[in-house]
């Protein structure tokens, strides 16, 4: 029987200090134990992908949808962490009886697409196109595989809960005020590229696009205007 990874390499150091240098946010984790673990989970993915670091895996918001015209996956995580941790802030500025937990929304910002490890990895991306019917093609898309991963690690339950809910997987269950805004600040991110020129258009998702239309970026108005 084939398994896929076969073995997860050692976490090191080197691993984790490029976590951290690709997405410097986790710094800002006031929790010592919280941010001390999501450096650990995202270590522990890329230790059981093909990938080096988190700045190697494709700016995809799934493998060849959404996908970016430039720019990796960190600044993916890096912009939807700022958006949440911005909206996180105006209510406690205005609204401080709204009890939302800052640290779980940019430790889960920061690790809501941890699955794309696993899902956006070329290795398993040739064995599910190679024969679709034996795991299935995902065997499990990136919200579930980072769940596993967030637990693995020993991240909290609600860390694993916005990974696996932040995405459509989310709409079978009732998410938490976290998860909420983790995944108004991805769908934020993600309309946003889209609409300002940023995704390659034949890789758009109707659901999320049909309501626009992309304005060109400015790198493509100077080269239709030289
Ligand atoms: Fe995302």
């Amino acid at each position: 029987m084939l398994t896929y990874p076969e073995k997860f390499r050692p976490v090191t150091d080197r691993m984790k200090r490029e976590v951290v240098e690709d997405l410097p946010e986790l710094m800002d984790v006031r929790d010592e134990k919280l941010r001390n673990l999501a450096i650990e989970g995202w270590a522990l993915a890329i230790s059981g992908s093909s990938f080096g670091r988190i700045s190697e895996i494709p700016g995809d918001g799934n493998p060849g949808i959404m996908v970016l015209k430039r720019g990796t996956q960190d600044i993916h995580l890096r912009g939807v962490a700022r958006i949440a941790v911005q909206m996180v802030d105006h209510f406690a500025e205005f609204f401080p009886e709204a009890d939302i937990d800052r640290d779980v929304v940019l430790a889960g910002a920061l690790c809501h697409d941890i699955g794309k490890a696993w899902e956006c990895d070329p290795v398993n991306q040739k064995r599910w196109h190679d024969d679709p019917t034996k795991v299935g093609k995902p065997s499990l898309r990136h919200p579930v595989y980072g769940a596993h991963i967030c637990l693995m690690a020993g991240l909290p339950e609600e860390i694993a809960h916005i990974a696996v809910a932040h995405s459509p997987e989310g709409d079978t269950v009732k998410r938490s005020l976290e998860c909420i805004v983790v995944h108004q600040a991805d769908v934020a991110w993600w309309t946003i590229a889209a609409v300002g020129g940023l995704i390659v258009e034949d890789t758009f998702i109707p659901s999320m696009t049909r309501h626009f239309l992309p304005r060109p970026n400015r790198n493509e108005s100077r080269r239709a205007a030289e």
